[in-house]
């Protein structure tokens, strides 16, 4: 296998920040010092780049099998290679569900070829309908690394708590996109000002509040690993916030979208706005930022989650969600690094650590024989969202036309140079 050596670059992971020569060598990192004499097949000149641990998104929709006019599992890996994004999560809303082994394992057989750590979720309930909990120890036995309903919420408590500790017997993490479908009521934005000025049915933020309260309850009552999807409100982060406090075995998440967008932007009218959760107000922005420099929120995530250009063009009809792998990093250098509120470091925590921890993953540094499965990063270099770049096969961005400060250059997996940006 080639050999990569990158000089005089900035090397940040969690335990260090200091510029190093980096040698790659048959997948692995070989050496990584302040001066190598080495030579290698190719060298890299990273002066003025960082080099970061590959990120993790623990929360994305690569809809294969079933929905593959959307995203698949190449094209999916290819946009999160893009993004510096080298381990995902999938979430189990595909076509079947994923609540069989079988289903399971057909999609990690072909994900193992993709040069991305893909990881699967399992269907907290059989066809995700919420009536019946699917069978968790054969889910774990077929690869799975945590379960999840997401897309749809579990319909009561009750159901909840006992697949919490169904889970917690299966040694498996819950992962819980919280919704109650009766608040809902075929809502589509954000109900609020902007909701009443366009006239459509609001989703009123009391649906996410109270199940992520209910859910949090329930995995206090039960000691099991609960983490919260997406978490968009003020409630939310405030109801983490106290169960952490208490003790609980809780974690949640964040997308970029909600801490740099308001439901301002719906008054477009334009579907490639609407997610769920939906975009919210500027308090809720304000609230996310809070939790993410307080670590109550624990990690960024994209909930990527393309559509086609045909089924976003009616406003309100559409479905929900927005694409996000290639531009988190980004989203997250912009809002954050930048500004000076966090540290490469926190970012790297935010983006590859702490998913990794909650999924019991090994963790990934950038020392002496780990995987060679790393990122380099312009940290300065601006570019603009163009949806037509992108390599999703959806190109259903909310940050279409939004200028960001810092940009990946090169992915590397397995020692393997998968993606190195082509200069425009
Ligand atoms: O915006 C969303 N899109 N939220 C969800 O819960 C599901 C997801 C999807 O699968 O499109
Ligand atoms: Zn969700
Ligand atoms: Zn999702």
């Amino acid at each position: 296998m080639d050999s990569i050596l990158i000089r005089n670059v900035r090397a940040v992971d969690r335990q260090q920040d200091a510029v190093c020569d980096i040698l790659l060598c048959d997948g692995k990192i070989k050496e990584i010092a302040p001066h190598l004499d080495a030579g290698a097949d190719r060298v890299i000149d990273g002066t003025g780049l960082a080099c970061l641990p590959g990120l993790f998104d623990m929360h994305v929709h690569f809809r294969d099998p079933g929905q593959t006019h959307k995203e698949d599992v190449n094209t999916g890996a290819a946009a999160a290679l893009a993004g510096g994004v080298t381990g995902v999560l999938c979430m189990p809303n595909t076509t079947p569900p994923m609540d069989s082994p079988e289903t399971v394992r057909e999609f990690l057989g072909r994900a193992a070829k993709t040069g991305v750590e893909i990881h699967q979720t399992g269907t907290l309930t059989v066809g995700l309908k919420g009536e019946q909990l699917a069978d968790y120890a054969a889910l774990k036995a077929a690869g799975v690394t945590a379960l999840s309903d997401d897309g749809r919420p579990v319909p009561t408590a009750e159901m909840m708590e006992q697949a919490l500790a169904k889970a917690k017997a299966a040694g498996l993490p819950v992962v819980s996109h919280c919704e109650d479908l009766a608040i809902i009521n075929g809502g589509i934005i954000n109900k609020g000002a902007v909701s009443e000025k366009l006239g459509v049915k609001g989703m009123d933020r009391a649906s996410e509040d109270s199940v992520t309260y209910r859910d949090l309850q329930a995995a206090l009552r039960t000691g099991a690993q609960l983490h919260i999807c997406h978490v968009s409100t003020r409630g939310s982060v405030d109801h983490v916030r106290q169960a952490k406090a208490q003790g609980g075995d809780v974690t949640c998440e964040t997308a970029p979208h909600y801490f740099l967008l308001t439901d301002e932007l719906l008054l477009k009218r334009d579907a490639d706005y609407r997610m769920n959760p939906p975009l919210r107000t500027p308090d809720d922005v304000a609230a996310i930022r809070e939790g993410i420099l307080d670590g109550t929120i624990d990690c960024i995530i994209t909930d990527h989650a393309p559509h086609t250009a045909a089924e976003k063009a009616d406003f309100e009809k559409a479905p929900n969600g927005v694409v996000g792998l290639e531009t988190s990093l980004a989203a997250t250098l912009t809002a954050f690094y930048h500004t000076g509120l966090l540290s490469l470091q926190d970012i790297v925590r935010l983006m590859c650590d702490n998913p990794r921890r909650i999924l019991h993953l090994p963790a990934r540094t950038l020392a002496a024989g780990e995987p060679a499965d790393l990122i380099l990063v312009d940290l300065d270099r601006e570019w603009t969202v163009d949806p037509d770049k992108l390599h999703s096969r959806s190109h259903n961005t909310v940050f279409k036309g939004m200028t960001f400060r810092g940009r990946v250059l090169m992915t590397v997996t397995g020692g393997i140079i998968r993606y190195e940006l082509n200069d425009e």
